[in-house]
């Protein structure tokens, strides 16, 4: 492709991520002009959690580049006026010293610009290569450009950009306020977050990526680093077609890609029946506990040739998952004789031990962001029906406990009337709530 003639000039489109530009098509080679300005901003890691991000043109990953084999690419790389530091650009798409990077080191206020050809078609990762390395990239410094063969991608239904990171902060995960980044556990490799498009639940709830039950889906997936090796996998999917570390190779009916730091594979399936469908990293605590999970939900008809049963919601969730009940058996309490309220708080507390103690703590505190306390609770003293209705049927949501925020899931827990009433009379006994004491007819009016 060193040779190919160049037809007519454009500005290349831009998209933040999870959006694309739209496809070359059969459009010959030409001349593209790329306008990146990197911003230095801060975000929102998980509620709470503020870090200051460095970006490729405001948003981690970088804004997504397309471009087609043969073109010759003119790359403006401007360094906002507000930003502290210097910055490049290395895209593993350039053939030339650095993939740019030595030739686009640019200080604040400043704009550099150098000139490459494209000449193999792939999906390749960006980043920044300015000192110290590491750090650049692990505050968000990366994003992916599209090379398309002669005649462009086969075309599909939806298309999407995600990419994956790994982040270290000062505070473990959760610790609110704003984060700095930590080099000792990034040399270490340990890192607090590891998520999909910069930051935990990017691709969840309202920001699921979507598509309609029958369509063909491909994702331009890379993985930004700057540490973690992505082992990618979509739950209740298998990839139809995997290009191959971005490549030209094309492997068929994968259940898990590889995804290497500094590396990029294109993934594509057609979603066969309705549902949501969640895309993790499989070295799975990093899905369930760290923020590298994502959701594409799909909507139509379902499709009973392919899949049936009942479905229960909240199977894979983060965090507030993790300890999952059994459905109810719509069993009715054994009969017993009434306990006096000491006898209900002493069971109720060996209960809580085993149930509740998981999420809420040993003493009530809570879990900053993920679990709210039960200790001195303004939102369970309020109401003591809706608590035990939280029990009784699971609780999710926005609600606001001691003026903090939470928005989280709480399973209905499987437990007998007098075993509601005797937990809720322990927790409304203990860590200076107001003492109310629910008795097991009230639960089992509620529970109808
Ligand atoms: C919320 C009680 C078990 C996770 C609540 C609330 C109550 C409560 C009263 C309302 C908020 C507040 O007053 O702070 C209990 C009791 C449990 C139990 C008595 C044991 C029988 C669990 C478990 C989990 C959990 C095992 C985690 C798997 C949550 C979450 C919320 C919550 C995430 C907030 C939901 C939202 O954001 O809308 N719980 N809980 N709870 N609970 Fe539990
Ligand atoms: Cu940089």
């Amino acid at each position: 492709y060193e040779n190919i003639k160049v037809e007519g000039q454009q500005t290349a489109e831009l998209t933040a991520p999870p959006f694309v530009p739209k496809p070359v098509g059969d459009r010959a080679a030409m001349k593209l002009v790329v306008n990146m300005e990197i911003k230095e901003q801060e975000g929102e890691m998980v509620d709470g959690v503020k870090y200051t991000y460095w970006t490729f043109g405001g948003s981690v990953p970088g804004s997504f580049i397309r471009t087609r084999v043969g073109d010759e690419v003119e790359f403006h790389l401007k360094n906002h006026p507000d930003n502290k530091m210097p910055h490049n650009i290395d895209l593993h798409a350039v053939t030339g010293p650095g993939g740019g990077a030595t030739s686009s080191l640019v200080a604040p206020g400043h704009e550099k610009v150098f000139n490459f050809k494209t000449l193999n078609p792939g999906l390749y990762v960006y980043h920044c290569a300015t000192a110290p390395v590491g750090m650049h990239i692990a505050n968000g410094m990366y994003g992916l450009i599209l090379v398309e063969p002669e005649g462009g991608l086969p075309p599909v239904d939806k298309e999407y950009y995600v990419m994956q990171g790994d982040f270290y902060t000062k505070g473990a995960y959760g610790e609110p306020g704003n984060q700095p980044f930590d080099m000792n556990k990034a040399i270490k490799e340990q890192p607090d977050y590891v998520v999909f498009n910069g930051s935990v639940g990017a691709l969840t709830g309202d920001k699921s990526l979507t598509a309609k039950r029958g369509e063909t889906v491909r994702i331009y997936m890379g993985n930004g680093g700057p540490n973690l090796v992505s082992s990618f996998h979509a739950i209740g999917e298998i990839f139809d077609k995997v290009h191959i570390e971005g490549g030209d190779l094309i492997n068929t009916n994968v259940q898990t890609t590889l995804i290497p730091a500094g590396g990029a594979a294109i993934v594509e399936f057609k979603v066969d029946v309705p549902g949501t469908f969640i895309l993790v990293d499989h070295s799975i605590f990093r899905a369930f506990n760290k923020g590298a999970l994502g959701m594409l939900k799909v909507e139509g008809d379902d499709n009973k040739k392919v899949y049936s049963g009942t479905i229960q919601e909240g199977i894979y969730l983060p965090e507030g998952g993790t300890i999952q009940n059994m459905p109810k058996v719509n069993g009715t309490s054994k009969p017993t004789v009434a306990k006096t309220v000491a006898q209900q708080i002493s069971s109720g507390k060996e209960l809580y031990g085993r149930t509740c103690f998981a999420c809420h703590q040993g003493e009530g505190q809570g879990v900053p962001n993920a679990f709210p306390p039960l200790a001195k609770s303004d939102y369970l003293n309020a109401d003591a029906d809706r608590a035990v209705n939280a029990i009784l049927h699971g609780l999710s949501g926005e609600i606001t406990v001691n003026g903090k925020k939470y928005n989280n899931v709480m399973t209905s827990q499987n437990l007998t009337d007098e075993e509601v009433a005797d937990v809720i009379t322990y927790v409304y006994n203990s860590w200076g709530n107001n003492k109310t004491v629910v008795s097991p007819a009230k639960v089992k009016a509620l529970r109808a």
